[in-house]
């Protein structure tokens, strides 16, 4: 009988202890950056677009409108996107690294208007590369403050 209550209890201890090992796993180890309410939501209504807009990059792409891929990345994504969508009043709450990747993302996606707008004269195999390579430097951007920040 005493046994068996041993067993009981090493078997329930395994269980919570099991549970919070993988609690820990699960951790999310992003920086919190803390928004006004509205001021998330705006956020949150751009990177919906941010991507819609890589999808319609990707579609274009895909029919080698690389002129329209360009047009999108450059108004949605772009240096020019940050006036246009008003991203300047949501990039002041954010710390300063996360402005950085912010840059990154425009800086990719202007770079990307010159390599397909090369690829939209050469329509080269090896312009199509740098067309898939350059759409990954967007992406690259996305994952990398993606890993880093949160705002819930
Ligand atoms: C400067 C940082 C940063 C960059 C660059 C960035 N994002 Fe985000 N994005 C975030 C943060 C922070 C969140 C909120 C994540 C959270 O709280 O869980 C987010 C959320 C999102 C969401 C979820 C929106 C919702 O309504 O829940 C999508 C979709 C998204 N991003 C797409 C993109 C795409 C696509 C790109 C690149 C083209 C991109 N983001 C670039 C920081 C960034």
């Amino acid at each position: 009988m005493r046994s068996t209550k041993m067993i009981v209890v090493t078997f329930c201890i395994a269980v919570i202890y099991s549970f919070s090992a993988s609690a820990e796993e699960m951790s999310d180890a992003r920086q919190l950056i803390k928004l006004p309410k509205n001021i998330e939501s705006k956020m949150l209504i751009n990177m919906r677009d941010h991507i819609s807009a890589l999808d319609d990059i990707i579609a274009a792409v895909h029919k080698d409108e690389y002129d329209k891929a360009a047009d999108i990345a450059e108004s949605r994504l772009g240096w020019s996107s940050l006036v246009r969508r008003g991203d300047q009043e949501v990039a002041k709450h954010w710390a300063a690294p996360m402005k950085k990747m912010a840059d990154a993302m425009y800086r990719a996606s202007s770079n990307f208007v010159i390599v397909a707008q090369d690829a939209s004269v050469e329509e080269t195999k090896a312009s199509y590369k740098k067309v898939i390579g350059s759409i990954q430097q967007i992406t690259l951007s996305c994952r990398g403050c993606h890993e880093v920040f949160r705002v819930r």
